[in-house]
């Protein structure tokens, strides 16, 4: 039986230049067919066609993996789309494998070309079978995409002649062992918004609002004049005179160019797509813009919604919403830290920190279990994870601390939220190859701290504006965290039945090193609000009342959280554990600068890389790095769903088996819910200030198969599966 790998990796003979290629193949039916089969991959992204009908939804194919080892192709079933003369033609461009950024020593670990391999396979009502692969056989055009990349966009020329015929050679020499069936889920179009208005701004730009920040493209009909070019810029944000503002991409071009042939066309990308809100519009006459032929298309990851939660407060509901784009944002087959900028990269530490409320609101297990097969792949010989993965940067050194933990930390609430052991089982090896590198690289056994690249508490405030990586003592995060990740692989590696007591002394070691060193001592080189955070949330401390006692009163001094990507997913649950929720709720409420819902005064859709993006005065954070749709702040997410509404996994039974209930009211808001789909059905629970507002009403629901534990007010409560309601004088937290 012939499978791709019997096929040949094509590129066009001659040099074609930007211009994208389309590989063609014309096949003759003269039997009746009972199925046909359409496999097909690309080094680049690939647009199949047959008969002039689009093959799939997956946009982006083959997918975005660690090209090097991996390549995913896919299979379409094609049987209702073929006619006696067949024409099949498949467009592949650049993709992510090179992609004008500037660390192009990637190039050079796949091929310098983008190529296609591909199969038609055709079985026969008779019991015959054909396929038909890539090789030199094959013909190939110049299409009218004369120029196309991820981060730059897409020009293309509707005049230009495409008809001429070119040969391709086919390349012996590309690894075809890296094939691998799709194992994530297809990139697709999954919304489409209509565009609200049409704005002069000061400078007289023609702009278009989507009333969103979103990751994807716009479709739109192109002004029939031929010869005329037309040229849409994108923007997430208008700067504070309302002008179109672009700097904050840094090289991305995020342009889409057009020439129209005159005829009536209906024009999106291929293989670029863009953040934004706005477009600048250039080449239009203003009576050619009519808003209703803009269209812009939302693109992510084909994931199922799973997470709801509703509130009675404008703020922390619009706050819940950016949280949810920027997972629509991000979640483009890689976990990526921004869809704007000429970055898009699957940066480690974001992933880790919201991985937790992102499995919560959507379904990640695909997902993610095929990008930590990247991970896994991509990890050095000497354990260390990379910084991002599928890793373009091949930096010299990786592993930092929070960043690589990523292995472990993902793969924990994957296996929390879904309950399926095979990504234990798969990420073992993998996890402990990082535990046993922390290991190694300490002053003594049980402390990480001679591990020279941390990139620290990232963004957080206690070190002033220009210092991305705070004041939190590295070495300290890095000691916290292998206390951390090796606590949840010890609890992971039991469920599987391994033998973990190596690990297990390593962990009491660890804590008592930490304790040693920076408890004991009564001093870190700075005591910060995610010092104190990571020792209390992560149980490290034997004092929590001395480090809870700091905490809160650095919080009271200053009014504010100070925390970055390290302090601040913790931040809110840490407060919570010491019974401090009232000075929590105080945290998510405030509005001024900085806080959750300072940007959300400010129009946020999404969520911001940095507290500061747009400052008090209107203007702009450093331009070199500021994105306006970075999840790493969302994974408050998580403490809307499990203590704002109250529900969560028990680890021991995972998938929602066993289900926790601890609901913490707060009058402000005036109800909440929340509705997570598991495997066994609906988890709800919900609460509502009734009467003068001295009482809650509290409602829960357990699906079949599901049981669970109530803490409300002290007390503890067993529920098998049902609907629940209860009215409570309730005595708050
Ligand atoms: C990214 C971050 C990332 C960081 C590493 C930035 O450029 O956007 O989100 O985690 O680098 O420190």
């Amino acid at each position: 039986m012939s499978t791709i790998k019997d096929a040949k990796f094509i590129k066009e003979a001659v040099d074609f230049g930007t211009i994208v290629p389309v590989f063609k193949k014309v096949i003759w039916l003269d039997k009746k067919i009972n199925k046909a089969t359409l496999f097909c991959s690309a080094l680049g992204y690939y647009e199949a066609y047959l008969n002039s009908q689009r093959v799939g939804k997956f946009i982006f194919a083959p997918g975005w993996t660690t090209y090097g080892k991996r390549l995913q192709y896919q299979e379409y079933d094609v049987t209702s789309m073929m006619e006696e003369c067949n024409v099949l033609e498949i467009a592949v461009s650049n993709g992510m494998r090179f992609h004008g950024n500037p660390h192009e020593n990637y190039e050079s670990i796949t091929c310098k070309e983008s190529a296609l391999i591909a199969g038609l396979k055709i079985e026969y009502a008779e019991g015959t079978e054909d396929f038909i692969p890539t090789d030199s056989t094959w013909e190939c055009a110049k299409s009218n995409i004369l120029d196309s990349s991820v981060y730059n966009g897409e020009a293309v020329d509707f005049t230009f002649n495409t008809d001429e015929s070119f040969p391709v050679k086919e390349l012996p020499d590309v690894n075809k062992e890296i094939l691998i069936a799709t194992e994530g889920e297809e990139v697709r179009e999954m919304a489409t918004l209509s565009a609200i208005k049409l704005i002069t701004t000061p400078k007289g730009e023609m702009v278009i609002d989507f009333g969103q920040n979103l990751t994807g493209y716009v479709e739109w009909v192109v002004p029939q004049r031929k010869g005329a070019e037309f040229t849409i810029s994108h923007a997430e944000i208008l700067d504070k005179d309302g002008n179109f503002y672009t700097t904050n991409l840094r090289s991305a071009k995020a342009q889409v160019k057009v020439i129209s042939d005159g005829n009536e066309r209906v024009y999106k990308p291929h293989f670029s797509f863009m953040g934004f809100r706005y477009i600048k519009l250039e080449g239009f006459n203003r009576d050619e813009i009519n808003l209703d032929n803009f269209k812009a298309i939302v693109v992510f990851s084909n994931m199922k919604r799973t997470g709801y939660f509703a509130c009675g407060h404008d703020l922390i509901q619009q706050l819940y919403e950016n949280i949810v784009w920027g997972q629509r944002g991000n979640f483009l087959d890689v976990p990526t830290d921004c869809p704007q900028r000429d970055e898009r990269l699957g940066w480690t530490g974001d992933a880790q920190v919201f991985a937790r409320t992102a499995s919560t609101t959507y379904r990640t297990d695909k997902f993610f279990k095929k990008w930590l097969h990247d991970l896994a792949c991509d990890q050095r010989e000497n354990g260390a994870i990379t910084d991002v993965c599928p890793d373009l940067l091949r930096w010299e050194s990786h592993g930092s601390s929070a960043w690589a933990d990523a292995i472990v930390v993902v793969t924990y609430w994957v296996y929390r939220t879904y309950g399926d052991t095979q990504v234990i089982k798969d990420q073992f090896e993998a996890m402990k190859k990082w535990i046993l590198f922390m290991e190694a690289n300490g002053s003594e056994r049980g402390l990480f701290d001679k591990h020279p690249h941390h990139f620290g508490d990232w963004l957080s405030l206690d070190a002033g504006d220009e210092a991305t990586g705070g004041l939190t003592d590295k070495n300290l995060i890095g000691t916290a965290y292998l206390a951390y990740s090796n606590s949840l692989f010890i609890e992971m590696g039991k469920v599987i039945g391994e033998d973990m007591s190596y690990f297990e002394e390593l962990y009491a070691l660890t804590v008592k090193k930490y304790r040693e060193k920076y408890i004991d001592t009564g001093k870190t080189e700075h005591e910060t609000q995610t010092s104190n955070v990571l020792a209390l949330y992560f149980n490290l401390t034997d004092k929590p009342e001395r480090e809870a006692e700091k905490l809160v009163k650095d919080i009271e001094a200053c009014g504010h959280l100070k925390t970055g990507f390290v302090g601040t997913p913790y931040l809110l649950h840490t407060l919570t554990k010491i019974g401090r929720t009232d000075l929590a709720y105080k945290l998510l409420f405030r509005k001024e600068f900085p806080s959750w819902l300072f940007p959300v005064t400010k129009g946020a859709t999404t969520m911001w890389e940095r507290w500061d993006g747009m400052k008090k005065d209107g203007t702009f954070a450093t331009p070199e790095m500021n994105s306006f749709n970075h999840y790493a702040y969302g994974s408050v997410g998580d403490w809307l769903y499990t203590t704002v509404a109250g529900i969560d996994s028990d680890f021991n039974e995972p998938a929602y088996k066993h289900i926790i209930f601890r609901p913490l009211p707060c009058k402000e808001l005036g109800y909440a819910k929340s509705r997570i789909l598991t495997e066994n059905g609906e988890v709800i629970s919900s609460w509502e200030y009734t009467g003068n507002g001295d009482e809650c009403k509290f409602s829960f629901t357990i699906p079949n198969g599901s049981h669970a534990t109530l803490y409300l007010d002290d007390e503890e409560y067993e529920f098998e599966s049902g609907t629940y309601t209860t009215v409570f004088e309730y005595k708050g937290y």
